[in-house]
């Protein structure tokens, strides 16, 4: 039996397959597996770990001709064609909890990032333009009050509002489920997708990305935010349209954007960088030792217990 990892994972994963005995191999440098390889080897292993950036699509599916698991370095799994694969008879696993935190906290940070302006008047130190204490010098926007606005109360969802919470801020959120925790924890209230917009000061958007929230923040929806709210990505890029945010931010009508995820990463369009009060991380939701190491584990022990003979630890299909 063979396992195929599309990359070098923390230190961890490898010490899980040398244990497992079972023989492993891993795309060892460090720009992304070229297509042919990645076909190649789906080809011929009983278990895939990938990353994010590969697409596993039709066509790497049907070149695995003995391959029981796709286990996704990662929570999300839009890279994957899950039903597909589901088609197959071949298991897909995700990523979940271990990353939550890493991930709401970066959504916080981004929020504090976007509504203190900190990284305008860090630039504005570094040029060396700050030459007195003035009392209107970047002024921002307190969370204390305000209305914070999650679109997806999932795991991640859930642990943004609760960390804003702490904050004083009020939290307002849109999901197909009543979230009891959230409520609990954080007071939140679920509203209408059109409240929400309506009437958050800074808006995250906490949604898996799949066929019905593709472009889910288009034209429509930024026409009902109220003026000047702070919008937060720290889900997928292709949630929103950056073509109607592009529009929009020219009218001025954000405050600020706060974005951890873009379309077509790592090419971010140049015109929005242009802005001012529009701020881009490069996907680091879940860049900690301790949430990497946990995706690391959880994922080979998804590919280790499969072909034990074990169910996964956590399937998505
Ligand atoms: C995920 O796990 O889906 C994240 O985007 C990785 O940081």
């Amino acid at each position: 039996m063979k396992i195929f990892l599309t990359g070098k994972l923390p230190d961890i994963a490898f010490e899980l397959l040398d244990k497992s005995k079972i023989d492993y191999d891993f795309h060892k440098k460090d720009t992304p597996i070229s297509r042919k390889r990645l076909l190649e080897e789906a080809g011929k292993c009983d278990a895939l770990v990938c990353i994010l950036t590969e697409q596993i699509d039709k066509e790497v599916i049907d070149s695995m001709e003995r391959c029981k698991i796709i286990a996704n370095y990662a929570v999300g799994y839009d890279n994957i064609d899950v039903a597909y694969a589901k088609k197959k008879n071949i298991i897909v696993t995700n990523t979940p909890d271990v990353l939550t935190d890493s991930t709401a906290d970066i959504a916080l940070s981004l929020i504090l990032i976007t509504s203190r302006r900190l990284i305008e008047g860090s630039e504005y130190l570094r040029e060396r333009k700050f030459k007195t204490w003035k009392p209107e010098l970047f002024l921002g926007m307190e969370l204390k009050n305000k209305t914070l606005g999650i679109i997806g109360a999932g795991r991640i969802g859930t642990a943004v509002g609760v960390r804003a919470n702490a904050f004083g801020t009020k939290i307002i959120y849109h999901s197909n489920h009543r979230n009891n925790e959230l409520e609990k924890i954080a007071k939140a209230k679920k509203v209408s997708i059109q409240n929400l917009l309506s009437n958050s000061d800074i808006i995250s958007i906490n949604l898996p990305l799949n066929k019905s929230t593709y472009h889910y923040i288009n034209n429509s929806k930024i026409k009902l935010m109220k003026r000047h709210p702070i919008l937060i990505n720290t889900s997928r890029g292709d949630l929103i349209d950056e073509k109607a945010l592009i529009k929009y931010l020219k009218k001025d009508h954000f405050r600020a954007v706060g974005f951890d995820v873009f379309k077509n990463e790592p090419f971010v369009n140049p015109e929005l960088l242009r802005f001012k009060n529009v701020f881009i991380l490069p996907h680091l939701g879940s860049a900690t030792n301790e949430a990497r190491s946990g995706m690391a584990e959880l994922a080979v022990k998804n590919v280790i217990s499969v072909l034990k003979g074990k169910p996964p630890l956590t399937p998505v299909n």
